[in-house]
């Protein structure tokens, strides 16, 4: 792979920041042949309904006084952005601004870069025919059919469904075979078909995703906006195992939701399962010993639905979840506390069951002070994660009193059944704790009117 053409960019870096962050400055539209362009551009696209011709022509114009002007030389790269009909990326009513020196909007609060940024990211990332390329975030699908006219394969991931759908159509249309899609979080990559030559993230993380660096194969590259108010576009390469982190220039993109937000959508429970519910009874008993494999994130999801994840609403009673509640009140909270789960960050969730996803509360590898408020109990230290449940005391209070506590009991009692079986139908072992600190628990899960009751250690079976 050659060296990217950084130093040139530093010096195009003045030209690009005068074009995007000021595009009102009149004096700057006057001045600036780029904005001349653009104005020209937009104008014609008002007055005129523009034919293929015309955005051939802009396109052409696109690439000499946007994108050579700025130092690009790559010809894979310059052949690319003269190849990719862009105006068939955006909707319809910013499409004659399709070749504007601008990144425009293309639904969902997101957004298709200036036509600059992505060849300066294509450049950076220096693709070679034969590479396979991994792309986070597909949003219009322009950068994954700009990286597909150069490269062998390209694997694209969107969080959003309704963006993935709509560029898996255009690319579809305009006849692209070697693009693959995927609707999930970019922050975990595309593990089946690691390692990557190359990877492209069009969305800024506040750090660059651990998983990504592990998909990227040796000697290639990962270019990625990092950063939250301030972002840098940075080139991150693998040399002999070690990563050698070069920044580009600032940059401006949304940013990566999901996981790198603290929220972490679960996948979707699986309702079949290979043991039947007799076998489970029959095999359930309490497991203390635990294998130091991770957890997976689908073990996670499948163990937290039948704690108490949704299920289908009951249209009288309105009963939603997977364990029975007195008056089907729930007067409860399911927290996760992960070490050692594939794919998501050590640390402190809060379990939302209605949209099956966990949120991050605290980053940060809680199992030793977990084992210190259950008096030293050390399968919760060695345990790749533990369920914990809490009850809601306004919610018990409200509706049945005194004998409402008693009633939570009941209710944690049905959902930890759930757990023992669920987990003995996938290999995995659990033990109900009750034995704890409650203030203990409650500054590590920071919780004040919640009661902590029930806490669940689980993982593979040593
Ligand atoms: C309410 C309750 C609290 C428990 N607390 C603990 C605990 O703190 N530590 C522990 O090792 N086991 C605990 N257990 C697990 C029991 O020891 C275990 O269920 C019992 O020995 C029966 O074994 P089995 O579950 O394998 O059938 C608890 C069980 C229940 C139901």
């Amino acid at each position: 792979m050659s060296n990217g053409g950084n130093d040139k960019l530093k010096m195009t870096h003045h030209l690009l920041l005068t074009t995007y962050y000021l595009p009102l400055a009149t004096y700057r539209l006057i001045l600036n042949p780029i904005s001349v362009v653009f104005v020209f551009t937009v104008l014609t696209g008002i007055f005129y309904n523009l034919k293929a011709e015309d955005f051939t022509k802009m396109r052409e114009e696109m690439v000499r006084y946007q994108i050579q002007a700025r130092g690009i030389t790559n010809e894979k790269v310059l052949r690319a952005m003269r190849s990719v009909p862009r105006h068939l990326f955006v909707p319809e009513n910013v499409r004659n601004s399709a070749y504007g020196d601008f990144p425009l909007p293309i639904g969902e609060g997101q957004t298709i870069s200036q036509p600059y940024i992505v060849a300066l990211m294509t450049e950076l990332l220096d693709p070679d025919e034969s590479d396979r390329v991994l792309e986070i975030g597909t949003g219009s699908g322009y950068q994954a059919a700009v990286l597909a006219e150069i490269v062998r394969e390209v694997y694209t991931i969107e969080i959003i469904p309704s963006l993935s759908k709509e560029a898996q159509a255009t690319l579809k249309k305009l006849g692209y075979k070697n693009v693959h899609f995927k609707i999930g979080d970019g922050f975990l990559g595309w593990e089946e078909y690691a390692p990557f030559d190359g990877i492209i993230v069009t969305c800024a993380p506040p750090e660059i995703p651990q998983p990504l660096i592990e998909q990227l194969k040796e000697g290639g590259r990962l270019v990625i906006p990092v950063g939250e108010d301030f972002q840098m576009l940075k080139v991150v390469e693998k040399r002999k195992g070690k990563i050698v982190v070069k920044d580009s220039i600032p940059v401006r993109f949304v940013p990566m939701t999901g996981i790198a937000e603290g929220d972490v959508l679960l996948p979707k429970p699986s309702y079949k399962g290979k043991v039947s519910v007799e076998e489970a009874i029959s095999k359930r008993r309490s497991v203390r010993n635990y294998s130091p494999r991770p957890l997976s994130l689908k073990d996670i999801s499948q163990l937290l639905w039948a704690a108490g994840g949704r299920r289908d609403v009951d249209a009288v009673t309105s009963a939603s979840r997977t364990f029975p509640s007195a008056g089907a009140r729930y007067p409860v909270n399911i927290y996760l506390i992960a070490g050692n789960v594939k794919g998501i960050p050590p640390g402190l969730y809060r379990y939302n069951w209605e949209k099956h996803k966990l949120n991050l509360l605290e980053e940060g590898d809680l199992r030793e002070a977990l084992s210190s408020a259950c008096w030293g109990q050390d399968m919760l230290k060695k345990a790749p994660a533990t369920i914990a449940f809490t009850a809601i005391e306004s919610k018990i209070q409200e509706h049945y009193g005194k004998r409402g506590e008693r009633y939570t009991y009941m209710d944690l009692g049905h959902a930890g059944q759930n757990i023992y079986l669920q987990a003995t139908a996938l290999g995995i072992g659990t033990v109900a704790v009750g034995a704890f600190s409650d203030e203990k628990l409650k500054s590590l899960i920071g919780v004040k009117t919640e009661i902590p009751i029930y806490l669940f250690p689980v993982g593979y079976i040593k």
